[in-house]
């Protein structure tokens, strides 16, 4: 069985994260979506409610925990997929400024442990502009994001 984790801040989950986790369906058996921590970065949201959302999202989708699960970890994502079986790491591009991030993350990761590949999934244009900390941004000043986020965030944005 080939497993993934699909690792990131998720704060809150996205339309885009939606789609990068339905599109990597067709490539792995079953995806663990990470709620992980980027220690340069200051939330919104506490992990419980970012879990929450991810996970009522998925029902709201009709995709079984059987096919994604969703988890939370503080330490280095390349081990949490070690200790759960996991040989790949997702994540999304959407502009060349995420390449450049996404090659030091790469690179750090596979210091620690090359044999966990990162596998890239190109954002589609429609969400290329996503990102969490703009959805909260046009939110808390009175954007409708309500064609951005699952339904499920909606009701946590308010
Ligand atoms: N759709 C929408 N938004 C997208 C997206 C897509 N397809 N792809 C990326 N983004 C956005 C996110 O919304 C997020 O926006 P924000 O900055 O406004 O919050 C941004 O791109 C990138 O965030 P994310 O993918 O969540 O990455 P991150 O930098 O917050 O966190 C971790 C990256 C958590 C995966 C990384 O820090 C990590 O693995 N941490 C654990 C410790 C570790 O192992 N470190 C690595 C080795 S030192």
């Amino acid at each position: 069985m080939k497993v993934a984790i699909y690792p990131g801040s998720f704060d809150p989950i996205t339309n885009g994260h939606l789609d990068i986790i339905k599109r990597s369906l067709s490539l792995f058996d079953k995806i663990i979506v990470l709620v992980s921590f980027n220690p340069n970065k200051k939330y919104k949201f506490d992990v419980e409610t970012k879990v929450n959302m991810i996970k009522e999202t998925l029902i709201e989708e009709g995709i079984s925990e059987d096919k994604v699960k969703v988890d939370s970890f503080s330490g280095l994502t390349v081990e949490y997929a070690k200790k759960n079986n996991a040989t790949c790491l997702i994540r999304g591009l959407r502009v060349v400024s995420d390449f450049e991030y996404e090659w030091s993350l790469n690179a750090a990761n596979n210091y620690i442990d090359p044999s966990i590949e990162m596998v890239f999934l190109m954002a589609r244009k429609e969400t290329s502009f996503i990102s969490s900390s703009s959805i909260n941004e046009m939110h808390d000043n009175g954007v409708d994001v309500s064609n951005l986020v699952p339904k499920a965030v909606l009701k946590y944005l308010k």
